[in-house]
């Protein structure tokens, strides 16, 4: 798998290495109370520890080739992440996950960094699906996979537990031969 992209002349993907923890640890906490409203691993990343800890489960996934968390980096600055949550190479589906320091949100660094993401998961890994899982609360999150041509697949009540609260999800998902279709006017 790719582990750096430059996406335009001052943003750059790279996957997230045990180096960059003090780096992705800042970005949670300056952020930390948007960034775990709906993400339930936020609250178990507290210290330089429990960030070497999270990038190393998914490094040893990602070893396995069944997942890849990149660090968005914008000017050099960490700005947030990216990730194939999961990937399916049996199903040839896979699972696309987002955060962003508040500093960048609202100027389009995760939709430009998803699409290429949604093309890599097509054109390089072989994908025929890809899904985004979102709080059915999380209208910035769900924004994502709507502006991308995605579409809504499924509703899940009760979907998970996050601080003692039951949250409902909405699973989008977008396929191989919609993505062909409409790219690259939609994506
Ligand atoms: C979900 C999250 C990543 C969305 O961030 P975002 O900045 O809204 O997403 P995008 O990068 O796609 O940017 C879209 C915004 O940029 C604007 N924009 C500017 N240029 C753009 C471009 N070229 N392309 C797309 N959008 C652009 C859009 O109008 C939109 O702004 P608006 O909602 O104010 O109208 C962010 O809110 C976040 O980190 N939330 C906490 C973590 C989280 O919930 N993760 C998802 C779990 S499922």
């Amino acid at each position: 798998m790719i582990n750096r992209i430059n996406l335009d002349k001052d943003t750059e993907l790279r996957l997230l290495t045990i180096q960059d923890a003090p780096a992705f640890l800042a970005v949670i906490n300056h952020s930390r109370t948007n960034i775990s409203e709906f993400l339930p691993w936020v609250d178990r990343v507290n210290s330089l520890a429990d960030a070497h800890s999270w990038i190393q489960l998914r490094l040893d996934k990602h070893a396995l080739g069944e997942h890849m968390t990149l660090g968005i980096w914008k000017s050099g600055t960490p700005a947030g992440g990216v990730m194939y949550r999961s990937i399916d190479h049996e199903k040839h589906e896979c699972e696309i996950g987002y955060w962003l320091d508040d500093a960048y949100v609202g100027v389009g660094l995760i939709s430009t960094a998803c699409r290429w993401m949604i093309r890599y998961a097509f054109n390089g890994l072989g994908m025929d699906h890809i899904v985004i899982q979102c709080a059915a609360k999380n209208k910035r999150s769900r924004a994502l996979p709507e502006r991308l041509g995605f579409a809504l697949e499924h509703f899940l009540k009760d979907d998970f537990v996050h601080r003692g609260i039951n949250h409902d999800s909405v699973l989008y998902g977008l396929w191989r031969s919609d993505y062909l279709a409409t790219t690259p006017s939609v994506v």
